[in-house]
């Protein structure tokens, strides 16, 4: 669809023409189709779902995105019979579609998150449909892209068929919007946004609090916050009260944020970018979150090619990075995407987040974690990934590990040191093991 809005017409009449029911929306899906999608709080559900009403008819058709999440829109990816017909390819193995992945019934790609725009964009996913949801329009025929800007707008860009479910319950929120008449075809729904609730950290309570601890107390007031996915980025949200005139510039919040702002401590006046406004390219929380960012001018919702861009984060000063990791090894570098072999979510904001912190004036990273998994079966720091892991963050990225046990600094330590270092906040049931193969693997002497 074109780039630009055709203001030509009456918008209320662009609208009218293009109204379809689902039903007849999904009748414009042939064999052979790549579809673009949005994705988590945001994902066009009602059309993905409606997909199985062509199960019988459909060949070889592609569809990607972003972070799966909403249970009823995956029948495709989850369900049998499928095979042949639709096929799922996930730039972030979410709770809905990891499954799949890992079993090889769907497919992952692997991309940060600020390029998946050029990804459609320059054709390198090549979609001829896209499906996304977005809020109703305003009074100048403009829709919101809600709760999710995400790649939203690249896709509508870069496709030539744009069907768009319009839910009457999205928040209409601040930032990039899209024209009435840049749809191709409009279907109008009225369901409730999907509800993220935050992570809960895994058995006791205590290791998530000991880490937030540790964090928190490296945040300077008037920091500008990233905090990515997982149960400790949540839990350090809520160790920041008392802090002063914090913001935010990240990819995505959720409800924790309130309790920031509630309190005071969040104010977002030292965003030098965007003075006093609270920027991501998506929310994922509750209903609560979202009446709350609903017309709100202190929210500012842009594309990820903008919040996550380099170029642009790195500008904002103090800007700190909470991400989470299943394993770092020696070195530092930094697994948080794979679990051996096994695709466990995706790269996301991670790695554009900690090199824009590691730009920016005062900025650093923290990749935080608990010192094991498994119930405490497993360290997460070890002489080496385990084979089959991936790379998140490398070595050179790197700054801050933070572990219940503490949270030590690698910028610009040797190898050895970080050996030293890291093991300084291993768990102390795995201390002794992880010297004696330090030694016998070289990094200690
Ligand atoms: N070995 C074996 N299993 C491991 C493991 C390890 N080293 N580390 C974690 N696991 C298991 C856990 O035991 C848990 O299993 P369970 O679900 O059966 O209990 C599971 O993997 C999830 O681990 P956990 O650390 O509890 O997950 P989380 O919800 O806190 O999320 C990440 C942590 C790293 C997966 C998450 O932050 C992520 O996806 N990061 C990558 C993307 C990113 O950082 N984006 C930033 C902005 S969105």
């Amino acid at each position: 669809m074109s780039a630009q809005p055709d203001l030509s017409q009456d918008w209320k009449q662009q609208y009218q023409s293009r109204l379809a029911t689902l039903e007849s929306a999904l009748g414009h899906i042939r064999s052979g189709m790549v579809i673009g999608s949005g994705h988590f709080a945001g994902e066009p559900s009602a059309l993905l779902a409606a997909l199985g009403s062509r199960k019988a008819d459909l060949q070889d058709v592609k569809i990607y995105n972003m972070n799966g999440v909403t249970p009823q829109a995956y029948a495709y990816v989850n369900e049998p019979g499928w095979e042949g017909k639709v096929r799922h390819y996930s730039i972030f193995a979410g709770s809905q579609t990891r499954k799949a992945v890992q079993d090889g019934r769907a497919d992952y790609v692997p991309c940060f998150f600020s390029e998946v725009p050029r990804l459609f964009r320059d054709r390198l996913i090549p979609i001829n449909a896209c499906f996304v949801q977005l809020s109703r329009p305003d009074a100048d025929g403009y829709c919101s892209f809600g709760v999710s800007c995400d790649y939203a707008q690249s896709l509508i860009e870069s496709s030539p068929l744009v069907i768009a479910e319009l839910n009457a319950q999205m928040p209409f929120t601040y930032g990039d919007k899209i024209h009435i008449s840049q749809l191709d075809v409009i279907v109008e729904t009225d369901h409730s946004v999907l509800e993220v609730k935050q992570s809960e950290p895994d058995g006791d309570t205590s290791v998530a609090e000991a880490i937030a601890r540790h964090v928190s107390a490296l945040i300077p007031d008037g920091a500008n916050l990233q905090l990515g996915i997982g149960a400790i980025p949540d839990m350090v949200l809520k160790f920041l009260k008392g802090k002063k005139d914090l913001g935010i510039h990240t990819e995505m919040f959720s409800d924790g944020v309130l309790d920031l702002i509630e309190s005071g401590t969040l104010t977002a006046k030292n965003n030098n970018v965007n003075p006093g406004k609270i920027v991501a390219t998506f929310i994922g929380g509750t209903r609560k979150l979202y009446d709350w960012a609903h017309k709100n001018p202190m929210v500012l919702m842009r594309s990820v090619d903008y919040t996550n861009n380099v170029l642009v984060a790195s500008q904002v000063n103090n800007l700190v990075s909470i991400n989470s990791a299943v394993q770092v090894n020696y070195q530092g570098e930094v697994a948080a995407d794979t679990i051996g072999f096994k695709q466990f979510s995706g790269v996301g904001g991670q790695v554009d987040f900690v090199r824009s912190t590691g730009l920016s004036k005062g900025g650093f990273s923290v990749i935080a974690m608990p010192s094991t998994a498994k119930g405490g079966a497993v360290s997460r720091i070890q002489p080496t990934l385990t084979p089959g892991a991936c790379v998140t963050t490398s070595r050179n990225d790197v700054h801050y590990i933070a572990t219940e046990y503490g949270c030590v600094n690698l910028r610009g330590k040797s190898v050895r040191e970080r050996t030293e270092l890291l093991i300084s906040i291993a768990h102390p049931n795995f201390r002794e093991g992880l010297h004696k193969q330090a030694v016998e693997l070289g990094f200690l002497k």
